[in-house]
């Protein structure tokens, strides 16, 4: 093996047999538009690997030794974009429709476990978001309705007996490290107002550190969304700008699976342009000024 000194050029045949091997591997379908990019990061792989040739390469993705290299590949294909409080019309609707409805519901059934799964949670803003959004939803639930023993002081983020979980997931190992480090930049730190820094975030240097009351309620794991094996019993999936890098196949055996990864009447939140239309009748969509999100539909409603 050397390493090649001009790029190799893959035939059609070649190329297709690649995107076979990753559609396979994560859902992610390369369509004519984005060859380019899977031929540009193969180029990167192979120079890492000091391989100039595509099918000595292919036999080592696809053999038992190469695993590691399939996976360094798909994390070198996924585009892992992400910010707090990211769409803001729909995570209103969330914090002031759907939380407090669940909030509600869930104080009338004495279950006092609220689980929201951030699938595709990239760096972690998406996940330490709805961290943060819940700790305030329960604030204001206790402060509206204090509890009879009276309220604990000093006030903990999650008041007794409430008990929050948030299992972050991505196919892509060196975000997961990046979310579970919670360190952000200035820039990155842009769509988070003073009064969430303050309360939900230390200064550490140059960077926001997040603060260790909400790092406990968020546990990221590696999920690759193409299995079976997923975070089961949520109130709320958020899968956000993930769908949309599948094809139609892929989505629907995908909210096939978030349909039973769902408590009932569960909410499914997607991107801004990702839509559930078309592809299921089994969630209701729900909308309120310009956010929207699907709700879960029950058989005997
Ligand atoms: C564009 S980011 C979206 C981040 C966040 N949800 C948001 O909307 O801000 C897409 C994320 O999905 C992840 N992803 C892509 N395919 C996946 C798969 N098959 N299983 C799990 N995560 C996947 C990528 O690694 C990436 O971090």
């Amino acid at each position: 093996m050397s390493s090649p000194a001009v790029a190799v050029q893959l035939s059609d045949a070649e190329m297709r047999l690649l995107q076979a091997l990753v559609y396979q591997e994560c859902g992610m379908y390369f369509d004519a538009r984005r060859t380019h990019f899977l031929q540009d990061r193969l180029q990167r792989r192979l120079r890492e690997c000091r391989m100039d040739s595509f099918y000595s390469y292919y036999r080592l993705l696809i053999s038992a030794s190469g695993r590691e290299e399939l996976m360094c590949l798909l994390q070198n294909l996924t585009v892992n974009e992400t910010s707090f409080f990211r769409n803001k019309a729909q995570i209103d609707l969330f914090h002031k429709q759907i939380l407090e409805e669940i909030i509600r519901q869930k104080q009338h059934d004495q279950q006092p476990t609220i689980r929201i799964w951030s699938a595709g949670c990239s760096t972690g803003q998406e996940a330490y978001t709805i961290a943060m959004l819940v700790a305030d939803g329960l604030a204001y639930h206790q402060l509206r309705m204090p509890p009879s023993a009276g309220v604990q002081w000093p006030k903990p983020l999650v008041p007794a007996p409430w008990r929050v979980e948030i299992p972050a997931s991505d196919i892509n190992y060196a975000v997961l490290r990046a979310g579970q480090e919670g360190l952000y930049n200035e820039h990155q730190m842009s769509s988070v107002d003073y009064a969430y820094r303050l309360r939900y975030f230390d200064k550490v240097g140059e960077r926001y550190a997040v603060k260790a009351t909400i790092k406990e309620l968020v546990h990221f794991d590696f999920h690759n969304l193409k299995t079976e094996f997923l975070p089961q019993k949520n109130d709320v999936i958020f899968c956000r700008n993930v769908m949309m890098y599948f094809d139609e196949a892929e989505q629907r055996r995908l909210i096939e699976k978030f349909y039973r990864c769902l408590n009932p009447c569960g909410y499914l939140l997607v991107g801004h342009a990702e839509s559930l239309l078309g592809l299921t009748d089994k969630f209701a969509m729900i909308y309120r000024n310009s956010g929207t999100a699907y709700k879960r539909i029950e058989e005997a409603q």
